[in-house]
């Protein structure tokens, strides 16, 4: 039988915050969504090399964000589609980063996700970011899913946990190479997306930081 997951003993430097947005502040997040893919479209990207499309649906904001096309995974400051600048990462998502990531930069990347209810991601690595000093903030709306992780960076030994509506996790520490992935989502979980599908948001810090601004310059 597999082990008995909580979601802190999944992995080494794995936190999970359940509830960290309330459903007033989830449904704010999503009026701001509403407006980033009204200037950035969510559109299907396929994977490096076989060309196969991705079940989710993408768009990102922020300076950067990171795509997926024949040529390789990357980050790029336009929207492979519309050619267009990302646009910025709405405030309360800035503000989330500043009280849960402990980093003394801002989040550059900021890609969307959107689950329909046939969507999963399959295990994999965040590993396209030069400051993998900073953790991955991953922001959780819409319906519940089922999320894997693997105990430590590559290990046979994977446990999951559901993810809800307005959780935060951070991968950081010793989990911030670790395989992770969606096995499925939940259906008939959440009324906060009209059609039942969930997004995840992940805020990434890409390069490391220089001589930039600290955070509090960021955030009011
Ligand atoms: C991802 O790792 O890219 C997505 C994770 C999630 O949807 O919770
Ligand atoms: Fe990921």
């Amino acid at each position: 039988m597999a082990p008995l997951t909580t979601p802190t003993s999944a992995a080494a430097g794995l936190r999970l915050v359940p509830g960290f947005f309330d459903r007033r502040q989830q449904e704010e997040l999503v009026v701001a969504l509403r407006e980033v893919v009204r200037r950035a479209p969510l559109y299907t990207p396929v994977m490096p090399g076989t060309g196969k499309p991705f079940s989710v649906r993408m768009t990102n904001c922020g300076p950067l964000g990171w795509v997926s096309d024949p040529h390789g995974y990357r980050y790029q400051p336009m929207h492979p589609l519309t050619r267009e600048p990302w646009p910025p990462i709405p405030e309360i998502l800035m503000r989330a980063w500043a009280e849960l990531a402990d980093y003394s930069a801002p989040p550059q990347a900021c890609l969307v996700n959107y689950y329909g209810p046939a969507a999963r991601m399959g295990m994999h690595q965040d590993r396209d970011e030069e400051d993998l000093a900073a953790p991955v903030l991953s922001i959780s709306l819409g319906a519940t899913c089922r999320f894997r992780i693997c105990a430590a960076v590559r290990s046979a030994s994977t446990r999951s946990f559901l993810l809800t509506s307005g959780d935060a996790l951070l991968l950081g520490g010793p989990s911030r190479l670790a395989f992770h992935g969606v096995d499925r989502i939940v259906a008939g979980t959440s009324t906060l997306l009209p059609d039942g599908g969930r997004i995840n948001l992940t805020l990434r810090r890409v390069t490391k930081p220089q001589d930039e601004a600290p955070q509090r310059h960021y955030t009011s």
